[in-house]
């Protein structure tokens, strides 16, 4: 295994394991954490335990499991290295969690019950800031354990992390301050968001929502559902131009269709030339073409038994190799060694 260099910056970055990713997954981080492995040395992690901040039953708990096989099948298909980077799962460093206990010692409640993530949850899930549970409330605490533990200086996220990101600054210099130079202060390395939009045509792409185009569904899977996709609401019938800037097929055709097609798909749908049936049915073969790779390459890995385990026995015992380290450090540091 290649081992990192000394001069390149550390990126750590987190997603909690919900299941297969789809296309919004892939645009909006997945992509760029591949990229990143060119400049950085790079440390992908599946939040397991992030993950059970918000899980409330045992059927919940026994998905994570297939979740994090098929997240991580995804990661890999879609280009992240293993023999590069380091791949995977929180709880299989359980140094993480004996930081997240310390950095609880220098982090006041009033820090963690401001942060707008924490409110937003407590409210999704019908619950009061009494009733929560303690370790929903620590949720940012864990995550900057996550990066410090391995002392990363950068953190590919979206917008809405901004807020944990600051809090880790703010941790990390309480700590530093109190105990000495220990940690980079890590900064968030925002992720130009390309927001899709899914196929409701209204709101963000999210499995949650049941708007979303997996990754690794079939091409006869991906056409069918991208028949269902909302289009210009005006354009009643097919003779009636329609308005390709209010309608999601068109955004979608720009991000993945060639340049052709997607003035094509513009001067046809105005001058209704083209129907939107035909229109989705040129996207569903633009989605299946540039995921075409991917899904040759998850098909492969998936046949290759325990080839999922053994790269993410190999990332946990690398990176707990430098968890322990920074455990012994600030052992020292607090008084307990
Ligand atoms: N909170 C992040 C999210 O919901 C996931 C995460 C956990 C993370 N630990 C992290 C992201 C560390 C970046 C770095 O998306
Ligand atoms: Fe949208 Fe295409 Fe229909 Fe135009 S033709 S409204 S771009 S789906």
């Amino acid at each position: 295994m290649a081992s990192h260099q000394e001069n390149r910056g550390v990126i750590f970055s987190g997603m909690r394991p919900t299941g297969p990713l789809h296309l919004g997954n892939y645009l909006g981080a997945l992509q760029n954490w591949v990229g990143l492995q060119q400049d950085y040395d790079c440390i992908y992690c599946a939040v397991d335990i992030h993950a059970l901040t918000t899980i409330e039953t045992s059927e919940e708990s026994a998905q994570i499991q297939p979740n994090i096989q098929a997240m991580v099948l995804d990661w890999l298909a879609a280009g992240i290295d293993p023999q590069r980077s380091i791949v995977f799962v929180q709880s299989h460093v359980p140094e993480v969690m004996t930081l997240h206990a310390l950095l609880s010692m220098v982090t006041p409640m009033g820090w963690l019950l401001r942060v707008p993530t924490f409110k937003e949850k407590v409210r999704q899930m019908d619950e009061t800031e009494e009733s929560v549970n303690y370790g929903l409330v620590g949720y940012p605490v864990l995550q900057t354990a996550d990066i410090i533990l391995y002392k990363a200086d950068t953190v590919p996220v979206g917008q809405d992390q901004v807020p944990h990101l600051e809090l880790a600054r703010e941790i990390v210099r309480r700590f530093n301050n109190r105990y000495g130079d220990t940690f980079p202060e890590p900064q968030a390395k925002l992720t130009e968001d390309p927001l899709i939009v899914g196929l409701d045509g209204r709101q963000k792409m999210s499995k949650s929502l049941d708007n979303h185009l997996e990754l690794a569904a079939t091409p006869e899977e991906t056409a069918r559902r991208v028949m269902t996709a909302f289009t210009d609401p005006q354009r009643i019938t097919r003779d009636i131009p329609g308005r390709p800037e209010v309608c999601n097929v068109y955004s979608l055709h720009k991000i993945l269709s060639p340049a052709n097609e997607v003035s094509a798909v513009y001067d046809e749908c105005t001058t209704a030339q083209r129907g939107c049936v035909d229109c989705k049915r040129h996207l569903a073969s633009s989605i299946n073409n540039y995921l075409e790779e991917l899904r040759e390459r998850r098909r492969e890995y998936q046949q290759r038994p325990d080839y999922v385990r053994d790269v993410l026995a190999d990332g946990a015992n690398r990176a707990r190799a430098i968890a322990r380290d920074t455990i012994e450090e600030v052992y020292q540091k607090m008084g307990l060694a």
